[in-house]
């Protein structure tokens, strides 16, 4: 595994790559780096020739008032973490070779995040898409994978590569949880044990959404209220973002379940903002009722 600090000398230990046809799998993160994360890689080792990850954390998709400056940096265990998944290449680019003095272009998508986490995070998914761009224009990848988890990012993301002409398939790969269903996210270190504990209410908030729909609950305004009560009497004191029941593929909210839907929630936990989701359809059965 080699560790590359600049985009010339990745560019240049890449070419042989190149040149051979191999395919290459690139996996872009920010670092702290867990078993979601791992997932990814295994599934791009699985998949491609070479396997390209990227730890960069972006300050360009943080607001002002977010967690950029206590976001943890854990560069070394992330380097272990990398060599157990058998990566080739670790792209760790040095502070100021992202982003150029006098930067002034970015990349904007208009529909997609005007949904969910848009209107609470202004201008985090125009510093995402700008920053994924660079790193593909960086890696040039045959295919790049991202998680379920962050689900409104794989679509614009996904979107941004089809509109922008990126020739670059976009995998989207499972949420991986704790034993209890927590979804692993590297800010789940912020939690203290009690915030901890509180948390599976998400999960929880999730499978309640699910049965209702199941049960044949057809009022999003129902079960949106079910996963929002569900979240206070778990969470005494969380302060819930959204609790939403959208179209999957427009991410635009419904009033009545049908076809595919997220579930979605965005829910702080003391000072922790944890997000998590699921794809549910109505049953069959209940379709035709
Ligand atoms: P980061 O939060 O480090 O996540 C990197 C990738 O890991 C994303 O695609 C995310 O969806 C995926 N991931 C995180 N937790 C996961 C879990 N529990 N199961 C499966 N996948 C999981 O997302 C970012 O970084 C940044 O926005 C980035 C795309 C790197 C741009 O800066």
């Amino acid at each position: 595994m080699r560790v590359w600090r600049s985009a010339a000398a990745l560019r240049r230990a890449l070419a042989p790559a190149r040149r051979r046809g191999w395919s290459i799998g690139f996996v872009p993160t920010m670092g702290a780096l867990h078993a979601g994360h791992a997932s990814l890689m295994r599934r791009a080792r699985k998949s491609c020739n070479l396997v390209v990850v990227s730890i960069f954390v972006n300050p360009t998709q943080f607001g002002p008032r977010e967690d950029f400056s206590e976001y943890p940096r854990t560069l070394a265990r992330d380097l272990a973490l990398c060599r157990r998944e058998k990566v080739d290449f670790v792209y760790v680019p040095r502070a100021g070779e992202v982003y150029r003095p006098g930067a002034d272009t970015v990349v904007v998508q208009t529909r997609l995040p005007r949904h969910l986490c848009g209107p609470y995070r202004p201008g985090h998914f125009r510093g995402v898409m700008t920053v994924v761009a660079k790193l593909f224009n960086r890696v040039q990848p045959t295919a790049a994978f991202f998680g379920a988890k962050d689900y409104q990012q794989a679509a614009i993301i996904q979107r941004m590569a089809r509109d922008l002409d990126f020739p670059v398939r976009i995998v989207v790969c499972p949420t991986v949880r704790e034993k209890d269903g927590l979804a692993l996210s590297s800010r789940n270190a912020y939690l203290t044990p009690e915030e901890r504990r509180r948390a599976l209410a998400l999960v929880h908030a999730l499978r309640l959404g699910r049965r209702l729909i199941a049960l044949g609950e057809k009022r999003a305004v129902r079960i949106e209220a079910g996963m929002r009560r569900l979240i206070w009497s778990e969470a005494p004191g969380a302060s819930i973002d959204y609790a939403s029941v959208v179209d999957a593929g427009t991410l635009e909210p419904v009033r009545r379940a049908r076809g595919k839907m997220l579930l979605a929630l965005a829910v702080r936990i003391g000072k922790t903002r944890l997000i998590d989701n699921c794809v549910v359809s109505p049953s069959r059965k209940n379709l035709s009722s």
